[in-house]
């Protein structure tokens, strides 16, 4: 290390503890930093008191409360554009943020769940009339944790109802086909570290009829997974056409990688795997469903601290 100084990484979270509660792969984190001997400081993207100059790495990890505070998060980001300890980036960050990337990742040739964009009543009424599904799903591009995010019989009021109510809170709507495989095999989430897959695991189904959730509330049941070879070819191919727009963005150096990603697939109805998000700044990683994960993220920030100049192998 240089001198004696121990590295010290934060980890942007949020003040709310309540969201907190959720954030399962900090313990993990917790163990896998201190066995590396770097320091690891929970910091409140909120919090106007917190010196972020001061930490040799600023990973944006759970600011899970962004949605309801999206204005004052974005400002938060752009004080941060130069700030190049950040990662991942918050120009990635806030291209990341609205799903609308998706339709750029289409049109790269990337297979993604077909969506159609929304951003007035005219064009949501379109957007539904144009599902030929028997079901319908209706989301924001801005979200997280299903929010304002319903499932519904094709034609259906309710579905416009919710459409409107999305867009009357200033965003843009998405509607897609429901896939029914959701119900029986959910989505299988693929974690990336440094540019690489470290794990995959299986999220159960989260949306009821008409609007509702399963159960009346958000309830992530997950387990380990295994790629199956076109999952995992969908894979590479979405990391390749991120990484390839990213770069081109300049929002990482040409040889890099991001340090972590995660590509969240299901299966459309006509058997194929197809992209349901790229979470790029605030994805639970799920390390529990791989005893190895917690390691590979530690080795990654440590790769970033050496090239950061802040870390010496001893
Ligand atoms: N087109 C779809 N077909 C089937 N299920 C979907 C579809 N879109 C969303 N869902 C369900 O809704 C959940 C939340 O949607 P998602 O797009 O992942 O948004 P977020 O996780 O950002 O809230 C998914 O995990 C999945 O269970
Ligand atoms: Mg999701």
């Amino acid at each position: 290390m240089n001198g004696s100084r121990r590295p010290k990484v934060a980890f942007v979270t949020t003040l709310d503890t309540a969201i907190l509660h959720d954030d399962f792969d900090h313990p993990f984190h917790v163990e896998a930093f201190a066995a590396a001997g770097i320091d690891l400081e929970p910091a409140a993207w909120e919090d106007p008191a917190i010196d972020w100059e001061a930490f040799d790495l600023v990973v944006v990890r759970s600011p899970w409360n962004y949605v309801d505070r999206l204005n004052e998060f974005r400002q938060w980001m752009r004080a941060r554009r130069t700030l190049t300890t950040v990662h991942n980036s918050v120009d990635l960050i806030e291209w990341n943020l609205d799903k609308r990337y998706l339709a750029q990742l289409a049109a790269a040739g990337v297979s993604v769940v077909p969506t159609t964009y929304a951003s007035d009543s005219e064009e949501l009424r379109a957007a539904l009339e144009s599902v030929t599904s028997a079901q319908v799903i209706v989301k924001p591009s801005i979200s997280a944790g299903s929010r304002l995010t319903g499932r519904f019989a094709n034609g259906s009021a309710a579905a416009i109802e919710l459409g409107e109510r999305i867009l009357a809170a200033g965003f843009t709507v998405m509607v897609q086909p429901f896939a029914s495989s959701v119900d029986a095999v959910g989505e299988v989430g693929t974690v990336l570290i440094d540019g690489v897959i470290s794990h995959s695991f299986r999220k159960g189904p989260l949306l009821a009829d008409e609007g509702a959730l399963r159960g009346g509330e958000y309830c992530e049941e997950v387990s380990a997974a295994e790629l199956s070879d076109d999952e995992r070819v969908l894979v590479i191919a979405v990391n390749e056409v991120v990484e390839r727009i990213v770069r081109g963005q300049s929002w990482i150096s040409p040889e890099a990688h991001l340090l972590y990603a995660r590509y969240d697939i299901i299966r459309l109805d006509d058997g194929t795997p197809a992209l349901l998000e790229a979470e790029l700044f605030e994805p639970s990683l799920f390390l529990m469903v791989d005893p190895a994960a917690p390691a590979r993220f530690v080795a990654a920030v440590e790769s970033l601290l050496r090239k950061g100049g802040s870390y010496d192998e001893n």
